[in-house]
């Protein structure tokens, strides 16, 4: 493994370390985790990974280096780091919303750099992260997937989907997670308490998302298993799209892409 710096490590930075530090063929040492606060990354110091308060000293270390700062903060931290980035360096950044020619504007187009959009999910290693680049070289590309590959699923897309990304993978938790509370209270109406009823409800979409993961099929053809003619399912599933099911759910992901836009 090259040396990787970590620059703002806190929420996103911290679950990307503890998913690379899960691989232990993979040494911490070669991990240099930057924040202002270094005493609230004890434990990954305690694990042997390097934690310091110098992003520019653990810029000069690595040969990877992984913006985990604020949107806001990126032009700040590029602007510090720029006097040791060399060409050779690779430049990855999660911050939503700036763009490759933000990060150009303070490096200058040589610098190889890469954006990345992973959603809370990389907490519990389940994340999609896509990703877009100003280098198509296909070891820059694996250097950077097998990073997010520790916190979950990649996938390479163009610069243009990046706002569509955080909206289907984003935003994409907070919609799922809403879905499964309206099925929680529906569980709850017809009899369940509420603990078993939310065991239920995370547990079976969890199978439905596992069913296409594995079986790679359309939604509609696990559908059809389970709809009996005249059955329980149909009925239930029709009276949903009566009621706007499909349709509130489009028009909400348009809603939030148009708001990320502007
Ligand atoms: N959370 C997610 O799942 C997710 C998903 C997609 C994208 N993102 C992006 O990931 C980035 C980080 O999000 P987050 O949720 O992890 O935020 P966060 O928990 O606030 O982490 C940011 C960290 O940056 C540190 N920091 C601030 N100024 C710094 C500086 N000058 N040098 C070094 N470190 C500095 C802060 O540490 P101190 O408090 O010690 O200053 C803080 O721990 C954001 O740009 C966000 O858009 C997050």
């Amino acid at each position: 493994m090259k040396n990787l710096a970590l620059i703002g490590t806190g929420n996103l930075g911290t679950a990307i370390i503890e998913g690379i530090l899960k691989d232990k063929s993979l040494n911490p040492s070669n991990i240099y985790a930057t924040r202002n606060h270094i005493e609230k990354i004890g434990h990954l110091a305690e694990k042997g990974v390097n934690t310091l308060n110098n992003n520019v000293l653990a810029a000069k270390k690595s040969d990877v280096i992984l913006l985990c700062v604020k949107p806001y903060k990126v032009r700040e931290v590029l602007t510090e780091l720029k006097p040791v980035l060399t060409p050779e360096k690779l430049v990855i950044s999660v911050a939503t919303g700036i763009s490759i020619a933000d990060m150009e504007a303070v490096t200058g187009k040589e610098q190889v750099l890469f954006r990345a959009m992973p959603n809370t999910a990389a907490s519990v290693e389940e994340a999609i992260t896509c990703i877009c680049g100003n280098s198509e070289n296909e070891d820059n590309k694996r250097e950077v997937s097998q990073i997010f590959d520790h916190i979950g699923k990649t996938v390479f897309i163009s610069e243009e989907l990046m706002d569509a990304a955080t909206v289907i993978g984003a935003c994409g938790i907070a919609y799922v997670l809403r879905f499964i509370r309206a099925m929680i209270q529906g569980g709850i109406e017809i009899g369940f308490d509420a603990q078993t009823a939310a065991t239920l409800v995370s547990q079976t979409v969890k199978g439905a998302a596992q069913l296409l993961i594995e079986n790679g099929l359309h939604p509609e053809q696990e559908i059809d298993k389970v709809t009996t003619p005249k059955g329980c399912t149909i009925a239930g599933l029709n009276e949903m799209e009566h009621q706007g099911f499909s349709s509130s759910l489009i028009k909400g992901i348009k809603a939030s892409y148009e708001k990320i836009g502007k």
